[in-house]
């Protein structure tokens, strides 16, 4: 029983056993494998994207994606508005309880710079099927490049817990050939 002492006290100071040791060696080099895997998979896997970022007050970017969406409104989804910007332009994209703001339409094999930020708290964009992810936070604006290489209806889900409204936290993007 646990709460009894150990029959042999110095229980710590015996020989590992063989089979010990060959699970250690297993686990230590598995741990290795995922390490160096996860930097390779940052090249092969277009996943875990290079990201820039910079500081930004909540204000100002809600004032640079309103200014975008404005700009590039062509109509409105659910009372958001669906913004279609130019091939190869900035696109801004604000994460807030519990929205991502704007719909976005963009062309298949185009490159768009992404400029991603939170109005509030830390939200996560999980971009859906493809599992490209990137933590967003207020005060910081990260951007990163996305070339959609497929049209089709894509969604975003907030994958950092950030309250009550956390699993209603969608977004959308669509691509179009
Ligand atoms: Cu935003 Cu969870």
């Amino acid at each position: 029983m646990a709460i009894t002492p150990p029959e042999n006290r110095l229980w710590w100071n015996e020989p590992i056993e063989r089979i010990e040791i060959a699970w250690i060696v297993v686990a230590f080099l598995w741990g290795l494998f995922m390490f160096f895997f996860m930097i390779a998979w940052h090249f092969i896997g277009n996943q875990n994207l290079s990201t820039e970022t910079y500081k930004i007050t909540p204000a100002v970017f809600e004032e640079k994606v309103v200014e975008f969406a404005d700009k590039y409104t062509v109509g409105e989804e659910a009372g958001v508005p669906l913004v279609r910007p130019p091939a190869g332009e900035d696109v801004y994209l604000l994460a807030r309880l519990w929205e991502w703001w704007p719909v976005l339409e963009l062309k298949k094999g185009q490159s768009y710079r992404f400029h991603l930020s939170s109005a509030d708290w830390q939200h996560g964009f999980s971009l859906q099927p493809v599992n490209i992810n990137v933590s967003v936070h207020p005060g910081y604006e990260q951007i990163v490049t996305i070339t959609p290489t497929e049209a089709g209806e894509f969604g975003i889900a907030c994958n950092e817990y950030c309250g009550i409204g956390h699993h209603m936290m969608t977004g959308r993007i669509r691509v179009v050939e």
